[in-house]
């Protein structure tokens, strides 16, 4: 499955990282000050995870959530610099941001015919060029001929404030320990996982942001890609 690097590669940033880490928010505000689009592959696992939901299939033997999926349309529709999914042809994106389904998409995530079909929607946006593609194996799957890899990381602690005060925002009630569990237990799975585990490529450059701003990141990574 993996491309071999060209210098001819289409112009491209790949961004790793555990979850909470700010990739998202990172990653939107780097492709804004380029001009270049924002693809979010987690919400492309979340849709998997919520369509499996819909038609009660989360459970289901391997093949038949397989099958059940084949029957699916899964694809990114691009607007305002920014990739939404389109689940059927409907706009769920706003529907996929809840921590349940994000637990299942970590869960779902690690089955091959659901990475196989994503693969597949990630290849092509990447290779559209001028794209900043965030997740948890771009650098080493998806993208691995990008122009520029970040592995974006961030003490949990940090991570599990954050993630508490988005929740907070959104108004759903939790509270900081809880968070730095799921957490936790999220970047077990992710990083445990046999297929396309969260690892670092070896040629990505650490990013720590725990005690940086996004400002400071997107400077830190603007000065970075080669000109
Ligand atoms: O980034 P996120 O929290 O929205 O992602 C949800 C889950 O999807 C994450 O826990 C693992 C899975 N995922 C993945 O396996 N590969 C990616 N490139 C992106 C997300």
């Amino acid at each position: 499955m993996k491309q071999p690097p060209s210098s001819a590669s289409p112009l491209s940033i790949a961004i790793d990282g555990p979850s909470a880490s700010g990739k998202s928010s990172l990653s939107r505000a780097v492709a804004r000050s380029l001009g270049w689009v924002h693809a979010d592959t987690g919400s492309l696992y979340r849709a998997v995870a919520y369509a499996l939901d819909q038609g009660n299939m989360s459970h289901a033997k391997e093949s038949e959530l397989c099958d059940y999926l084949l029957k699916r349309e899964i694809r990114y529709a691009v607007l305002e610099g920014s990739t939404h999914v389109l689940l059927d042809g409907e706009d769920v994106t706003d529907r996929l941001r809840r921590e349940e389904t994000g637990r299942e998409a970590s869960r779902v995530s690690q089955i091959p015919c659901v990475r196989e079909r994503l693969y597949k929607v990630q290849r092509e946006i990447g290779c559209r060029g001028k794209v900043v593609m965030d997740g948890r194996d771009i650098g080493t799957v998806i993208l691995p001929e990008a122009t520029l890899k970040i592995f974006l990381v961030a003490d949990p602690r940090v991570r599990a404030e954050r993630r508490y005060l988005e929740l907070l925002q959104k108004g759903v009630k939790t509270n900081p320990e809880e968070v730095l569990a799921d957490i936790t237990q999220r970047d077990e799975n992710d990083r445990t996982r046999s297929l396309a585990p969260l690892i670092q490529a070896p040629d990505a450059l650490v990013l720590d942001n725990s005690e940086m701003t996004i400002e400071e990141s997107v400077q830190w990574i603007l000065r970075k890609l080669p000109h």
